[in-house]
């Protein structure tokens, strides 16, 4: 069958990629350290998954933005952490990324990502022809773009809709950017449409995440889901909230689901109802203290002087920089990730799958390849996570480091 020219050059989904290939390199006896996909290592609260078990005959097609209840308990929940969306703005969707998806479709404009950018956005717009403009960050604002960078390109795009994808904590780099409330404030000044993908928000390691929302609420769709937080990813579950002034985009994106995948899985929709209404904070406090202890571990083992990397703000990724040590060594940050594999068994995902050139020697490390469950298991809410808990439930993180830093420094040489 003959296929349309502009699909011809699409690739797996890189994330995807590197997971079959761990695996694969896994089943032949070697140690591999799983640090290029970026799935939570958390079990789903027992009281969730319950829920799921409990509504597992309940076999009709739901509405296709979603069950009522589910979109009242999210708008509550939304509320509580001060966003002012109510049920009417939500629309449930097979995960985010099919609703990003969906948005794609339906916008006319055109798109501006900043780099680092997440995997997914840009090839959904090569899918459905939009124009993108990748807008470069630097080490010194967190990989976050500057008011100068977005003048530049507002002046560029001129009177056409502009939509800015902004994701944080950020995945690949786990930052979040110095100063939400004069970005938003600048965000709106200009009219641009924001979508916040804040999937890893409630991972953040400070409790006050603040949203461009919230300063910039008529403007910005919020899009998170089960994914990440509730260790849920494979249950394929995500929501948008599109402000009220974004009515015909709700109807519209709201039709395209009508036609594509129908309504996500009813009894997912009614076990999610019980992942919103109920209060996960203990599950939640444990699992930020861990992931941010070993972040924390991971930022000291890279911070030398000549590696860049900036501590996470939250989320499970961190990136380091070898552009410095590296340089002489490799021409691009995919041949430095396929030599690391092959010389240690580290998996990551090079720099350029995140929109960087392909000689900027950076990649992205998941620190999520340890036993979420004994973990979670063995410490208590007030605990601090001290070395040894590391080195006993996250040995493979703590050995893989050491291997990527003893394996830097030789190939400098
Ligand atoms: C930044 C970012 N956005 C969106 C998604 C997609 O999440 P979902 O499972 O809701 O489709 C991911 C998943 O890896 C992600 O890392």
């Amino acid at each position: 069958m003959d296929i349309k020219n502009h699909l011809l050059n699409l690739q797996p989904s890189s994330t995807l990629a590197i997971n079959e290939k761990t695996k694969e390199l896994e089943s032949k006896g070697s140690k591999v350290y799983k640090f290029g996909f970026g799935q939570s290592p958390f079990p789903i609260p027992s009281d969730i998954v319950e829920e799921l078990a409990y509504n597992a005959s309940k076999k009709e097609y739901l509405p296709s933005k979603g069950l009522l209840e589910l979109r009242i308990a999210i708008a509550k929940n939304l509320k509580g952490k001060k966003y002012s969306f109510d049920q009417n703005d939500i629309i449930i969707g097979p995960g985010t990324k099919e609703l990003m998806f969906l948005l794609q479709i339906a916008f006319d404009g055109e798109i501006i990502l900043p780099i680092p950018s997440w995997v997914s956005y840009f090839p959904q717009a090569i899918i459905n022809k939009n124009k993108v403009h990748f807008l470069k960050t630097n080490f010194e604002d967190k990989w976050h773009l500057t008011e100068n960078k977005l003048k530049e390109i507002s002046d560029k795009i001129g009177n056409k809709k502009k939509l800015i994808i902004m994701n944080y904590p950020n995945n690949p780099s786990g930052t979040n950017p110095k100063k939400i409330e004069e970005l938003s404030n600048w965000l709106k000044k200009n009219n641009f449409i924001v979508l916040a993908d804040e999937i890893y928000s409630d991972l953040n390691f400070q409790d006050n995440y603040s949203s461009i929302s919230h300063f910039y609420p008529e403007g910005t769709i919020v899009s998170n889901g089960l994914s990440k937080w509730c260790g849920a990813g494979g249950w394929r579950l995500g929501f948008f909230a599109i402000p009220n002034q974004f009515k015909k985009l709700n109807t519209t994106i709201s039709n395209l689901a009508t036609e594509t995948f129908s309504a996500v899985s009813a009894p997912i929709q009614y076990a999610a109802i019980k992942a919103y209404n109920s209060n996960q904070d203990d599950y939640l406090s444990k699992s930020k203290n861990i992931l941010k202890k070993i972040a924390l571990e991971a930022y000291k083992k890279f911070n030398t002087n000549k590696i860049k990397v900036i501590m996470p703000d939250g989320g499970f990724y961190i990136m380091p920089d070898f552009s410095e040590l590296l340089k002489n060594r490799f021409k691009s940050s995919v041949d430095m990730c396929n030599q690391l594999l092959k010389d240690t068994g580290v998996a990551v995902l090079p720099g350029c799958d995140f929109g960087f050139p392909k000689d900027k020697l950076v990649f992205r490390l998941s620190y999520v390849d340890f036993d979420g469950k004994k973990f979670l298991n063995s410490v208590s809410k007030d605990v601090n996570i001290n070395d040894e808990h590391l080195r006993k439930f996250a040995p493979k993180i703590i050995e893989g480091i050491d291997k990527i830093i003893n394996w830097s420094n030789k190939m400098s040489k």
